[in-house]
This record gives C-alpha cells, structure tokens and sequence, in this order.
C-alpha cells in the first residue's frame, strides 16, 4: 500500500469488471477503514458492460483480458475477478498451475505471477465448490497456492448480508504474507422488499394478462410484497426476496407480487448497487449485467477483513473489534466511535 502524505492508498485492478460491483465494494471497504483506494485498471470484454463501467466511474475499461500483457499492469495492491464460469469443465481434467492455460482463470494466475499483489478476491458462482467433484476447485487452490498465496474460500449468501436475494457465491481470498484474516459472518437483518421496489410502475413490466392469470390459478395473491419464481417444471415458489437473478432466465422467472418484471433499478438494488449508480443502457443489458453482478454488500465485507487483516486502514481498526462477530457489528462499532470517542465501549448492536 502507498503511504500517501495524506491517506494510504490501496491501488487494486478491476479484472471481469462487469458493471463494478466489485469496485463499490472495494471503495466502501476502504472508505469505511479511513483510507483511499484508487482503481489502476479495468477489463471486461462485453462492450454495454465497459459503456455504463464508463458512465459510473470516469474510467475507460480495457477489453479482452486474454489480450493484456500482464507487463503492462500496472503495480498494483490488490486484485479483484469475478471470472465467468466457462473454464470449470476444462480445469478440472487436469493438474496445476501450468493446466489451466486457454481458460479464464489462467489469465488470472498469469497476472498474480507478474505482479504479485499483496492480495487478491476472486468471486463466483456456488456450483464451482462441487464441480467435478470438488476437484475443479482443488486445482483452482493448487494454482493459486503454487504461486506463493495462502488461500482459502467460503460460499457466502447475500441474504445473510442484508439483501433480500438468496445467491449464494464462493468467494476466494489469498494473500502472501500471514495475516489474522477472518471471513465475515454475515447476520444482517433483510432489507424488506418493499424498501427495494419501486411505485408507479409503467404498464411494460406487467406481465401479460395470461401470464398473471395462470400464476393466480397456481397460488394465492399475498398481502406482503413477495416475489413469485417459476422454476423449469413450472412450479411457482413465493417467498419474501427474490431467489438469484439469472442473466439468462425467462423473463418470467421472477414476477413480483405474481405480476410484473423487476424494474433495472430493482434489479441493482437487489444486487446492493446504490441508487447514484446510473443506468445507462437498455433493460435487457441491464437485466444481463446485474444478473451476472455480485452482491456489493457481501464483497464489500469480505474486503472489509482482508483491508483489515492486511492493515490496511488508518488506525480505525483494533485488535477489539477483529473479535466482534459480524462486520456489520464492526461497521456500527466504527460508526460509534466516531461519533463518541475511543474510550467509550459500546455494546454491539444488529438491526
Ligand atoms: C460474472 S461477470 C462479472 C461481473 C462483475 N463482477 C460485476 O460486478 O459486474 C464476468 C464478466 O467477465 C467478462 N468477460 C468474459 N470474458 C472476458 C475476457 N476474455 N476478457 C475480459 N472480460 C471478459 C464478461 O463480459 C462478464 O462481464
């Protein structure tokens, strides 16, 4: 980390970009630890993603990562990459570091091999852990632990983090030096739905007249808000958040209250995206970006730990609040602290 004459700045590098949900989560980690963070560079190949990466951060994302020098990088902290999930089939066949060459995951080790960060977090989807019976992962952790990284992973749920979505992902945290990182436990109270949907709807989101009519036939309306998911044998599950949202699903696959589609802001608050996030492109690019997203609040704890353990913040952080349970107690902690003072002890609170 550079030791800046005013704050410490931790230099990361965005790989996969998408549309930054990692790079939210990182800025709000470092801003809650009192220190800076500044982005080096962003990839992602899928043009719509780079527009709106564009509009929301002032920074020109890079294309292709398979066309990137890793000499090229800049030195860099930390690295970030929320890979896509095509190389699981192909890494699990074969062994090491050097086998994962032609997929992804390659290119991410190729750079780690380079640059050498102090750390990085990769994210991705929950079916990685049993892929090929586990050993995709294993191989994955060999590469990783091969080039020098102490690793580990942890599948974590948003809705343990406060949003009202069930998607669970595997996040992968490593770093080179022995440090007291610790993975967060989540317990965040659920942001109710109604506090993520929008009023006044326009008439386009509802869903065709048919459509709601068959859902009535096959379930009760709800008082609540809920949100109503049909699965590929055409079952209808309600619950009270939305299950995970899929890029590619029907567009009928999650209606709320049995009868319209998630407006794009819903879509991103569910993810967690705040609402100064502006929406640049059209809705099914919107769908397709914030259903291949992350959720900010789980990553953004994940890098609280790891900014933590590495030292990484202003003197905010003590040995005290490394043993409370949950980050989001620690964020209240902080947030009491600055408001009172250090020596008052403050219980822990969870809303
Ligand atoms: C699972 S998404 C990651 C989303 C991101 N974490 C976010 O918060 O929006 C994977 C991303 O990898 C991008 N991608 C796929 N192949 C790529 C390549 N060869 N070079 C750069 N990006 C690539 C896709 O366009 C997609 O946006």
């Amino acid at each position: 980390m550079i030791q800046d004459a005013r704050k410490p700045v931790i230099r990361f590098i965005d790989l996969f970009c998408g549309i930054g949900g990692f790079r939210i989560a990182a800025e709000q980690a470092a801003r809650l630890l009192g220190v800076r963070s500044e982005c080096l560079l962003s990839s992602d190949i899928d043009e719509p993603c780079q527009i709106a990466y564009e509009a929301n951060f002032k920074h020109k994302t890079l294309g292709d990562i398979t066309k990137i020098s890793a000499d090229s990088i800049p030195d860099h902290d930390l690295l970030l990459a929320g890979f896509p999930c095509q190389p699981f089939s192909i890494i699990g066949q074969r062994k090491g570091f050097e086998d994962t060459r032609g997929t992804l995951f390659f290119e991410i080790a190729r750079i780690l091999e380079v640059k050498r960060p102090s750390a990085f977090v990769l994210e991705n989807v929950k079916m990685l852990k049993g892929h090929n019976g586990g050993k995709t992962l294993n191989r994955i952790m060999e590469a990783l632990r091969a080039l020098g990284y102490i690793c580990d992973y942890r599948v974590l749920n948003a809705l343990d983090f406060g949003l009202p979505q069930k998607r669970e992902r595997i996040f992968i945290v490593g770093y080179k030096k022995p440090c007291p990182f610790v993975w967060p436990y989540g317990k965040v109270k659920m942001t109710p739905l109604s506090r993520i949907l929008e009023q006044n709807v326009p008439k386009e989101y509802f869903a065709s007249e048919y459509i709601r009519n068959n859902r009535l036939a096959r379930h009760a309306p709800t008082e609540m808000p809920t949100i109503w998911h049909e699965n590929k044998a055409g079952n209808i599950s309600v619950y009270p958040y939305s299950c995970a949202m899929r890029a590619g699903a029907s567009y009928n696959y999650l209606l709320v209250n049995g009868e319209r589609r998630l407006t794009p802001r819903e879509m991103l608050r569910l993810q967690g995206f705040p609402d100064s996030y502006k929406i640049v492109c059209n809705y099914s690019q919107t769908r397709k970006q914030a259903g291949n997203s992350l959720p900010v609040p789980v990553a953004q704890s994940v890098l609280f730990q790891l900014f933590a353990a590495q030292g990484w913040h202003n003197g905010v952080y003590d040995d005290s609040l490394k043993q409370e349970e949950s980050v989001h107690g620690q964020m209240i902690l902080l947030e009491r602290r600055a408001k009172y003072g250090r020596k008052k002890k403050p219980k822990v609170a969870y809303c």
